[in-house]
């Protein structure tokens, strides 16, 4: 079997929605330390609605795919809808992910949230803080590839 599948090779190649938004309403940011992947999601937010996002990810194919495929996922939906985003259900868009790999898709749900979070921030609009309880990339990482 190959190892990954058609979609994550699609979205790889042909990432969609790869850019900024300039009058962005929310914006988050993420990285690995230990591998070097940077991911930054732009969202354009009216009425509670996502109207517009965009990603620019420097990264590995599955970092790149997992972006191209979480930013479909949440366009059009309200943000309560791309808060319940989790990376397993990337994944599982994508028709999986190795094993190995799982931390890459982490990476673009953890830049949604915080993306979400930085519009609750600007907008001064309350939230449960626990939601966004910081995660340790280079320990998840470390429990993945071990030493390497
Ligand atoms: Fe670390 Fe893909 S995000 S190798």
């Amino acid at each position: 079997m190959a190892l990954y599948s058609e979609k994550v090779m699609d979205h790889f190649m042909h990432p969609r929605n790869v850019g900024t938004i300039e009058d962005a309403s929310g914006v988050g940011e993420v990285g690995n330390a230990k591998c070097g992947d940077i991911m930054k999601i732009y969202l354009k937010i009216e009425n509670d609605i996502i109207e517009d996002v965009k990603f620019e990810t420097f990264g590995c194919g599955s970092a790149i795919a997992s972006s191209s495929m979480a930013t479909e996922m949440i366009m059009g939906k309200s943000i309560h809808e791309a808060l319940e985003l989790t990376n397993k259900a990337v994944a599982e868009a994508l028709d999986g992910l190795p094993a190995h790999k799982m931390h890459c898709s982490v990476l673009a749900e953890e830049a949604i949230k915080n993306a979400l979070k930085d519009y609750f921030d600007k907008n001064n609009i309350p939230y449960d803080k626990s939601r966004f309880k910081e995660i340790d990339h280079d320990e998840l990482h470390e429990q993945v590839h071990g030493d390497d």
